[in-house]
């Protein structure tokens, strides 16, 4: 595992400002905000966008395989410790979510058999570096939507023991309306 170092990132990181802005906020919803998110899960999504796009199982992504692709294992560790140490902007609390959302978030739903976010996402949505889980709070509404789809439908399946995918497919369009945007505000 190569140690990142956040100067080397910030150098390596001109191109991707182009998409995820001066300081991985991106400024539009097309694409995710990486800024704050855990070091442990940045390098395991370039790796798997690289690993994806020379062949193997990952993450399929067009754009981000073709971005990850000349990306060395230091490369991805700088690149990820840099991002790590940028503070992600916050997105307003949507109040018209919080009430089905926080339901949904906190206890899950044992009738449906779905797990609650919060046992992998934490109490304000900050994920677990060591666990690499993924931070959500003050991601775009829009992005996370997508993600929730992407797991339901098996287009993005890089998560460990499937533990995404068996979630989303519980979910409702509706769920997913209403977390994308409770989770966003935590
Ligand atoms: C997703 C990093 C350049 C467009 C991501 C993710 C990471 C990342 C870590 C996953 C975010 C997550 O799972 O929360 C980087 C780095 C770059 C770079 C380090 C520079 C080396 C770019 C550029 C573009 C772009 C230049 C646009 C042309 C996207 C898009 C996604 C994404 C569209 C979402 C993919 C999806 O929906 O699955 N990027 N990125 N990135 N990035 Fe980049
Ligand atoms: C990834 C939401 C429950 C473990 C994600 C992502 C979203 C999300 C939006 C993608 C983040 C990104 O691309 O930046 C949710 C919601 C949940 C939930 C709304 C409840 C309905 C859980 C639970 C676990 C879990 C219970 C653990 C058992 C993970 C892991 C990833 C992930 C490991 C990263 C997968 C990878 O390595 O690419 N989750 N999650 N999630 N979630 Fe959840």
């Amino acid at each position: 595992q190569a140690q990142g170092d956040v100067e080397a990132g910030k150098a390596k990181s001109a191109t991707c400002v182009a998409c995820h802005g001066s300081d991985g906020n991106s400024p539009t919803d097309m694409y995710p905000k990486i800024a704050g998110q855990h070091a442990s899960y940045l390098e395991k999504q370039l790796a798997e966008f690289k690993a994806a796009a020379t062949g193997g199982t990952g993450r399929a992504n067009a754009i981000m395989g073709g971005m990850a692709m000349p990306l060395s294992e230091q490369d991805m560790a700088d690149l990820a410790a840099y991002y790590a140490t940028q503070a992600i902007t916050p997105v307003p609390v949507a109040e018209e979510v919080v009430e089905r959302g926080s339901a949904l978030y906190q206890g899950g739903d044992i009738e449906r058999g779905i797990t609650a976010c919060i046992a992998c996402h934490g109490p304000r949505g900050e994920g677990l570096e060591s666990a690499k889980f993924p931070s959500l709070s003050g991601q775009h509404p829009a992005y996370i939507k997508s993600q929730l789809e992407m797991f339901r439908s098996g287009e993005r399946n890089n998560d460990p023991n499937g533990m995404m995918r068996d979630i989303a497919t519980k979910l409702t369009d509706d769920d997913i309306a209403v977390l994308s945007q409770y989770v966003a505000g935590l």
